[in-house]
């Protein structure tokens, strides 16, 4: 080949490879697979080790992490990276904002951008012409480090900005300098899956996502930076003639046409209600984005009126972030006790010197099994770090080693269950989880009869865990058949009942004596058996005695039941205990419903919800899909029929579906389907 013809090839080349990035990182779609793209970087590598006069820095090639550094050279930035005052609720945000505006003429009402704050490290990168010449961490705001060797591997930061721009008048931020900031963030995912190689190659566990980030990219030797994923997501451009910018929406737009990943879920708003609005929507929905997030950004919109407003020591006055009740904090471990589940598993659980964590008063905390506690060494008398998101059970996240004085005392894991003193012990050798094997251990009998009375399975209004202690106590009960025995007489002899609420129970109890076969199924308690399990179970077998005489490879040949779960069937239907409590429940005439047709109108069908919807919950929306028949999925897949989209639904995963060729409905058509 001649050089120019090279050439040629090189640079078509290197512009697919650049679309296939953009396409892959910044829209989140993907115009060829990760092989074919790899095919393409290895015909371009081939190509410039053929002709190294024509390799150039921004080459999709020299992404390779480069040698190791001594040390990290100190960089000044062209404009201070500030940071943000935090606001904690409406009231301090309306205060915020009655703040700046004295400061602005009367008449000016101020529209607002905000975003999702990315819980990561925040870097500057450096443009020159389009190409990317520097990389530079925020340090004290002033002066930061040289970081350009390890942000080159960052797949998500384009070593050379688009060229074929959306919008021609966007060319201007490819000539001469062009910065831009942004947040390193590590996805939730990633950082699960690098714990799980990490475990299995006993190395030392990471705490969390963004210490990993951060600690990620202060290594000075990149190929370590290489080999994590890392993701640089953009938040703000800067141009030496601030005019090019007017606000900062029309920045992300700019951002996103350059090739950035930017926040989709960022908007404009005049209000305060609708900063709320989005605060509280992010919040409950926070489990939902990929990265961890403590809030929002509130900016002004218009980038001249927040330069007017000024910087007060390192903070301007025109933005925010908004935070949410901090989901960690640190107490006391007065105590660690040992709770058997269900079905038996001892987990052992912090009892907490009390602490509001996440707006609500944590007193216990799980340490989840035996060697979690070992491994995070937890000992009576830590103070601990807890950390608790939405309705998740809180958990101890480390001991603070440093504040003990030699008082603490270490967890030793009990031989026998604490409530029945049965042997506890592993199912398997390699089990993490100790069990009480004791069916009538009287803790499993109490949970197996809160799990039977509770929503997912037979639905009982009233019987929670005050009740089902106060009636195992009282010797009403033994079992969950005895429930269906209970008269309002022997409720009003409890303190707990009065003659409404002593009726109430009772009624809530006998209506429930025909429940459907897959509420049952569940409420019965079977490891491993979920709602959905037991949906497709029941309507697999239709009639409860089908499936207790079920042999392993009937079982198996209903969808989503593999080995464990068939096995696990079985062995129930085969245990003395649980026959002599489906023969009480027949003898008092408590029996499931025969499935007669089976899966009616959705029969077979598969769907997603995406986002809240206005009418009902995602319970049950998942229940009405799944009593027509249908499977509801926690997320879409190549079998996925109907992609239900709520309100506030990001474009990325609407994009996603489309490409999938999912059949997308809103909300009114979901509800004629279900109705
Ligand atoms: S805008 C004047 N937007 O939060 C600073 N910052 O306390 C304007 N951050 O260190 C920053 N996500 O690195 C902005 N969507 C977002 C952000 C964000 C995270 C970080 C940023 C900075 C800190 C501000």
């Amino acid at each position: 080949m001649k050089s120019a013809e090279a050439q040629r090839r090189i640079n078509k080349l290197r512009k697919l490879i650049n679309d296939y990035r953009y396409q892959y990182h910044v829209l989140d779609e993907s115009i060829m697979s990760e092989a074919a793209a790899d095919s393409l970087k290895h015909e371009l590598t081939q190509l410039e080790t053929e002709y190294p006069e024509l390799i150039t820095p921004d080459s999709p090639t020299q992404r390779v992490a480069g040698v190791a550094l001594s040390k990290f050279e100190p960089i000044e930035h062209s404009q201070p990276m500030l940071s943000l005052n935090d606001v904690f609720d409406r009231t301090e945000l309306e205060a915020w904002i009655a703040r700046i505006k004295k400061l602005l003429p009367p008449e000016y009402s101020p529209e607002y951008f905000i975003d999702i704050k990315m819980d990561g490290f925040a870097a500057a990168l450096v443009y020159e012409d389009g190409v990317l010449v520097r990389a530079i961490t925020r340090g004290d705001g002033r002066t930061g480090e040289d970081i350009t060797a390890n942000v080159r591997t960052l797949e998500s930061v384009p070593l050379l900005l688009r060229t074929d721009l959306k919008d021609p008048t966007h060319q201007k931020f490819l000539k001469g300098k062009t910065e831009i900031r942004g947040e390193i963030v590590m996805y939730k995912k990633d950082f699960e899956r690098l714990n799980t190689v990490r475990a299995k190659a006993g190395l030392p566990l990471f705490a969390n996502p963004r210490n990993t980030a951060a600690g990620t990219i202060r290594q000075l030797d990149p190929s370590l930076v290489a080999g994590r994923p890392l993701r640089f997501r953009a938040y703000d451009l800067l141009r030496d003639d601030t005019k090019e910018v007017p606000t900062n929406q029309f920045a992300y737009q700019v951002l996103n046409d350059l090739g950035l990943i930017v926040n989709t879920q960022s908007t404009l708003v005049s209000s305060v209600d609708e900063i709320v609005r989005f605060a509280d929507i992010w919040e409950e929905k926070r489990n939902n984005l990929p990265f961890n997030t403590d809030g929002l950004v509130v900016k002004i919109n218009d980038r001249e009126v927040f330069k007017r407003l000024g910087v007060v020591g390192k903070a301007p006055r025109g933005a925010a972030a908004y935070k949410y009740a901090a989901e960690q904090a640190t107490t006391k471990v007065k105590d660690i006790f040992i709770s058997i589940g269900r079905t038996g598993s001892a987990t052992p659980v912090a009892v907490l010197e009390p602490v509001v964590v996440a707006g609500s008063t944590v007193q216990m905390a799980t340490l989840h099994n035996e060697s979690e506690v070992m491994r995070k060494d937890i000992r009576i008398g830590d103070t601990i770090i807890v950390h608790k998101a939405g309705d998740i059970i809180p958990e101890v996240v480390e001991a603070l080693v440093k504040l003990r004085d030699g008082s603490e005392k270490p967890f030793v894991m009990p031989k026998e269950c604490p409530e029945c003193e049965t042997k506890l012990v592993k199912l398997k050798a390699e089990d993490a989880v100790w069990r009480c094997s004791n069916d009538q251990c009287p803790s499993r009998v109490q949970k197996r009869i809160q799990h039977y009375a509770s929503k997912g399975a037979l639905d009982i209004e009233g019987l929670g865990e005050k009740n089902v202690v106060a009636l195992l106590d009282s010797g009403l009960i033994k079992d969950t058949p005895d429930i269906y025995e209970i008269k309002k007489e022997d409720l009003l002899g409890l303190d707990r009942f009065a003659e409404i609420s002593a009726a109430k129970l009772v009624n809530a109890i006998q209506s429930k004596k025909t429940p459907p076969l897959a509420r049952f199924i569940y409420g019965l308690g079977i490891r491993h058996i979920g709602t959905q399990t037991a949906v497709d179970l029941a309507n697999h077998f239709r009639r409860l005695d089908t499936l207790g005489n079920a042999k392993l490879a009937e079982l198996r040949e209903v969808e989503g039941v593999g080995d464990v779960v068939a096995e696990s069937i079985v062995v129930w239907f085969e245990e003395e205990e649980s026959q002599s409590q489906l023969a009480k429940f027949r003898r008092l005439g408590v029996w499931p419903q025969d499935v007669k047709t089976v899966g009616g109108a959705l029969s077979g069908k598969k769907f997603v919800v995406t986002g809240s919807l206005e009418t009902m919950g995602r319970e049950e929306a998942a229940e009405k899909i799944r009593s027509r028949g249908g499977t509801f999925q926690s997320s879409v897949g190549k079998d996925t029929n109907y992609l239900v989209v709520a309100a506030n639904v990001g474009a990325s995963k609407l994009a996603k579906a489309a490409k999938l060729g999912i059949t997308q409905i809103d909300e009114a058509q979901f509800m004629k389907l279900v109705s």
